[in-house]
């Protein structure tokens, strides 16, 4: 409805409800509505006041909108294989909270399926696939806008030129993001790595002196708590030297859609469900079974005694006995 024929039949009393910014507005255009909720707006202000009024409403809604745009789920549409032949798996939507786990022999196509992701592919990629964001055909500002990305990307390979402390950088990034409470959010990134890097670091370290494990330590928990991102992509983490368990509970936490390539067990048994990627082509989707399930128990303690062995070995004792 047009906005400004609604604004000369509103009464006084449905205004607040309707939009909560307008009596704000008007306010601060000197004209104070509290007297009579029945009245008319159009009695107590001016055709022009309204006018303004109206435009300032069509502006708020379309900024408001635009920072509210949710994404529930992404829908990934089948191309090729590298033989040219079409990919077993045609159609594939995941929502939001759910980890999918991407695996399959190295050259395979995992981290092209990601790329495709990242780029929200229109047929326009090696692989002919296309990626629905909502069940329709994306707005182009996922590809070109940095402020509407749809993927936070947490990259195999961490390149870090900018000669900054891990404070700077990630003020700096607060910053950028316009986030509430900035000092707060950057305590808790830093609380949140350094329970996922095996080594402790302080916030005035460099970031180009960090470990590889405690830079992508710092990038997950700086992906979960400052990216607004709907889609998080993770190829890999599992030579990164960090806590997977803790980083996949940081970022299933804050309902998003985590895509993850691994050849962990312990992390593929995780997801929700598994792609299998076979000569550059979605083969299968797999959901873990209960005997699967069943078996991460057993899967964590092997783990846990290879961490602790790796630990031994690290502080410089023999392992004669293990
Ligand atoms: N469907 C496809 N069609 C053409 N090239 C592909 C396809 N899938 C993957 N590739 C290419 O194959 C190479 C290896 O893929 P990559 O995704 O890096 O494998 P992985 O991450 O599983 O080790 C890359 O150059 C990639 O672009
Ligand atoms: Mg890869």
């Amino acid at each position: 409805m047009d906005i400004r024929k609604e604004l000369a039949s509103i009464i006084v009393g449905d205004l607040n409800s309707r939009w909560p910014y307008a009596t704000t507005f008007l306010a601060k255009n000197d004209l104070e509505i509290e007297d009579d909720p029945s009245q008319k707006l159009s009695e107590v202000a001016s055709d022009e006041l309204l006018d303004q009024l109206a435009e300032f409403i069509i502006e708020m809604e379309s900024f408001l909108s635009d920072d509210e745009e949710v994404v529930d789920e992404i829908t990934i549409f089948g191309g090729n294989c590298k033989n040219g032949e079409p990919e077993g798996v045609r159609e594939l939507t995941i929502r939001v909270g759910e980890v999918i786990c991407i695996v399959g022999p190295t050259g395979s196509g995992k981290s092209r399926l990601l790329a495709d992701i990242e780029w929200v592919a229109q047929k326009d990629t090696p692989t002919g696939r296309s990626v629905l964001i909502n069940g329709h055909t994306p707005e182009s500002k996922w590809r070109t806008s940095s402020e509407h990305k749809l993927v936070a990307q947490l990259s195999q390979n961490m390149n870090f030129v900018m000669d900054l402390s891990v404070e700077e950088f990630l003020t700096l990034h607060a910053e950028s993001r316009q986030t509430e409470n900035p000092e707060e959010k950057i305590q808790q990134i830093w609380n949140d790595a350094n329970a996922l890097a095996g080594e402790p670091f302080d916030l005035d370290t460099p970031i180009t002196s960090l470990s590889g494990g405690q830079s992508r330590a710092l990038m997950i928990a700086d992906t979960a708590v400052l990216s607004k991102s709907p889609v998080v992509l993770i190829d890999e983490i599992e030579n990164a030297g960090i806590d997977r368990q803790k980083a996949l509970d940081i970022l299933v936490s804050q309902d998003k859609i985590v895509l993850m390539a691994t050849h962990d067990p312990i992390l593929a048994l995780m997801g929700d469900r598994r792609v299998v990627i076979n000569n550059g082509g979605m083969k299968s989707v797999v959901e873990p079974s209960e005997e699967e399930h069943a078996n991460l128990v057993d899967l964590r303690a092997l783990d846990d005694r290879m961490m602790k062995l790796r630990h031994r070995l690290r502080m410089g004792e023999r392992l004669d006995e293990v």
